[in-house]
């Protein structure tokens, strides 16, 4: 049986996954690396070698040699996933034999991207996802093996991890973040896809090949859509400016607001956590302002800290049986 790593978002996404894939890959350990839900949504900024690439279809593992499959829960835009190989190759990665596609991922079309254009209710991120999963569960989509294009990229799940390599071990990486799934998000302010550990299991994978789930939040929250997210203030727009907060796809500003500890609990509940990384701690310390949601209603439960350590220290005993990890550092954990 495969062993399975799982790294999933706990907040709205853009809480550096990317790094921490890449991070994890470096160790050397893993033979496959799967995305496991959404499409070029996505934006993954990945530091490599000193050089920086942004990933919206392509697992992480290629940059290490190790085989990349898009799995099936995902849907690809073809043009964008060849433009992507493109851009990897011209950096000098080796992408050859190493990225995949499950033969029974979803293709995004020209109407499919079409019916996502201008302003979306929900302000999406206008690149075809949401109408794509709409055809497939109406049954009526395009699978990647209906496409010429994809031939020498396919990948049959059940040949792979059951019969070609049954020990495989396999870090599966997540798009998007908790509050922004289908079923446990903000809904409707919500992408279309299971953004949760579950989602690495529709890959094919028993329960049992869990090994470790590696919960990523940032030091504060960001979100990008059409709801009102960020509260008036200057040190919002501080963290922004600090942060970089601006969509890696979109290029869209991210709307900024305190960690919330409470609903980061159910996140870490409700997908398994065994580890968090909390990222942008940095940035906390440029602004110099330490501050989080700790209760059912938001209001009625922010607490203010005189420094990191305090920060760090409140969120440590917060989720006291998580081995909590925080990051300064855009490249490392
Ligand atoms: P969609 O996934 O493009 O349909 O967008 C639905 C919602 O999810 C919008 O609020 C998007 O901004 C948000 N979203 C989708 N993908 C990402 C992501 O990778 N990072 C952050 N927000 C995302
Ligand atoms: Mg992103």
């Amino acid at each position: 049986m495969a062993q399975l790593d799982v790294i999933v978002g706990v907040q709205h996404g853009d809480e550096g996954k990317g790094k921490v894939t890449h991070s994890l890959l470096s160790e050397g350990d893993y033979t496959h690396c799967i995305r496991y839900n959404g499409g070029c949504n996505a934006g993954h900024t990945i530091y490599h070698e000193g050089q920086k690439f942004v990933t919206h279809h392509i697992p992480a593992g290629v940059f290490f040699g190790v085989k990349s499959i898009i799995g099936p829960g995902c849907v690809v835009d073809i043009r964008k996933f060849l433009h992507e190989i493109k851009i990897l190759k011209e950096g000098g990665i080796h992408v050859e034999d190493k990225i995949f596609i499950a033969k029974n991922a979803h293709l995004i079309t020209e109407k499919h991207l079409w019916s996502d254009s201008g302003e979306t209710a929900i302000g999406t991120t206008r690149t075809g996802n949401g109408p794509c999963y709409t055809e497939k569960y109406s049954r009526d989509g395009l699978r990647a093996q209906d496409d010429e294009r994809l031939a020498p990229f396919l990948v049959d799940m059940y040949e792979e991890f059951y019969f070609k390599h049954p020990d495989a071990i396999v870090l599966c990486e997540g798009a998007q973040g908790f509050s922004l799934d289908i079923d446990w998000g903000d809904y409707p302010y919500v992408t279309s896809s299971h953004c949760t550990t579950a989602g690495a299991l529709l890959n094919g994978f028993p329960p049992q090949s869990i090994r470790k789930v590696y919960g990523v939040a940032k030091a504060y929250e960001t979100y990008v859509g059409a709801k009102t997210f960020q509260p008036p203030g200057r040190t919002f727009e501080l963290i922004q400016g600090a942060g970089d907060e601006y969509g890696a796809t979109t290029g869209r500003a991210r709307q900024c607001n305190w960690i919330n500890l409470f609903q980061l609990q159910r996140a870490l509940s409700m997908n398994g956590v065994t580890d968090l990384i909390v990222n942008k701690i940095d940035v906390l310390e440029h602004v110099g302002h330490w501050a989080a949601y700790v209760g059912k209603t938001a209001e009625a439960a922010q607490m203010t800290f005189q420094n990191k350590e305090q920060f760090c220290d409140y969120i440590q005993h917060y989720f006291k049986h998580i081995n909590v990890i925080f990051s300064s550092s855009p490249e490392r954990i």
